[in-house]
């Protein structure tokens, strides 16, 4: 068995040669400096400090020298391999910087800037202020019903006891599609574009047996010209109850379920007497001004523009189903009682939503229905 080799020299061992590690670390190190990118790193670090790397390589080497040799020998690679590690570690660190803040700035979205997308569409603050009324109904029990929108003279004015030369009925007021009544002498109902949706009362009232619990929203029409007060097309919601022993009580706490539901709780609505043929007694129905609730009255420190300090906005025509109705309908007067109201969906977006001028919702600008949002 031979003896341990003591006259090895391990300055002959090439790798591990002080200045063969020097030259290893400094390339490693202007590698990492060179590197510009990550990818150009990854591609330094495995060549620099990876398994097949010179540095390793010379590590491996070590194990071959004689025991008092390899200690010097250790240090100086372990040394070496320290610093190319930190200078990798540092590079690491500098490129990653460099590209979060480059992509900060290529990356980066201006919300100021005009977009191309086409924003979904919408239905228009009538059309949903009036299913939001109807839905409060619905919620009761009460039934939606419609009717048509070219209307039977009979439905419109005859079955609701307007008398044939009730006002109402002339040209100024009405769009005749045919007619007006007995116009051409045989007596016939004319056809007309419905004034108001009250006749879907006297339709529903045909359709069912009583008790009959029917909310009717739609469109009318009416000769007026278009300024900020008035349309010639606008929309209307009704109400119609008819059942046993029904009494003004229960159309009073209707509505003011109603405008508690619509207005908030501490709502409330009062009657002043009117005249309509159709219903006896007959009422003009205010609700509480739900901006100032009232207090703006008498009161010069606060006035409301809402109601004009009034304390009430008008919101429509309500009463008691005049028997001469509920017997055109075939509906005993002696055996049932019914109450009814209505009122104009345009009047009340305009003093919920502050809307000065009725021209706005219908002349389709967006500009005015975008801020309603986009309930669908
Ligand atoms: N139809 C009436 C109008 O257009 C409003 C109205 C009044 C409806 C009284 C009703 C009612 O149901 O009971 O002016």
């Amino acid at each position: 068995m031979s003896a341990p080799n003591k006259s090895y020299d391990p300055v002959e061992v090439e790798a591990l040669k002080p200045e063969a590690i020097e030259r290893m670390r400094d390339e490693a190190l202007a590698a990492f400096a060179a590197a510009d990118s990550l990818d150009a790193l990854q591609e330094a670090k495995v060549a620099h400090s990876g398994g097949t790397s010179p540095l390793a390589l010379a590590n491996r080497e070590i194990g071959a020298l004689p025991p008092h040799a390899k200690a010097e020998a250790g240090k100086r690679v372990g040394m070496a391999r320290g610093a190319v590690n930190k200078a990798l570690t540092a590079r690491q660190a500098e490129l990653e910087a460099e590209r979060d803040a480059r992509m900060l700035v290529e990356e980066a979205v201006d919300v100021t800037l005009p977009y191309d997308r086409v924003p979904a569409g919408a239905r228009h603050p009538l059309t949903t202020m009036m299913e939001r009324v109807a839905d409060v109904f619905v919620s009761m029990g009460y039934e939606i019903a419609e009717g048509p929108e070219v209307e039977a003279e009979w439905f419109n004015f005859d079955a609701l006891n307007f008398t044939p030369d009730h006002p109402a009925r002339q040209m100024q007021d009405t769009f005749f599609v045919q007619g007006p009544k007995g116009s051409d002498g045989d007596g016939e109902s004319g056809v007309v574009l419905r004034t108001h949706t009250s006749p879907v009362q006297a339709r529903s009232l045909l359709d069912r047996e009583p008790p009959v619990y029917v909310v009717c929203p739609g469109r009318v029409f009416r000769t007026d010209e278009l300024d900020a007060t008035h349309t010639p097309v606008f929309h209307q919601i009704e109400l119609l109850a008819v059942d046993e022993g029904l009494t003004m009580a229960d159309l009073k706490g209707t509505m003011d379920h109603m405008v508690q539901s619509l207005f908030g709780p501490e709502m409330t609505t009062r009657l002043r007497p009117n005249y309509f043929p159709f219903t006896e007694p007959s009422a003009e129905m205010d609700m509480l001004c739900y901006v100032c609730k009232g207090e703006s009255v008498g009161n010069p420190d606060r006035p409301c523009r809402t109601c004009s300090s009034e304390g009430w906005i008008e919101l429509g025509g309500c009463g008691m189903v005049n028997p001469r109705v509920l017997i055109a309908c075939g509906v005993d007067p002696e055996k049932y009682s019914g109450f009814a109201f209505g009122f104009g969906i345009e009047r009340m977006l305009m003093f919920r939503h502050n809307v000065e001028d009725m021209r706005d919702m219908v002349e389709g600008d967006v500009r005015f229905t975008r801020p309603f949002g986009m309930e669908i």
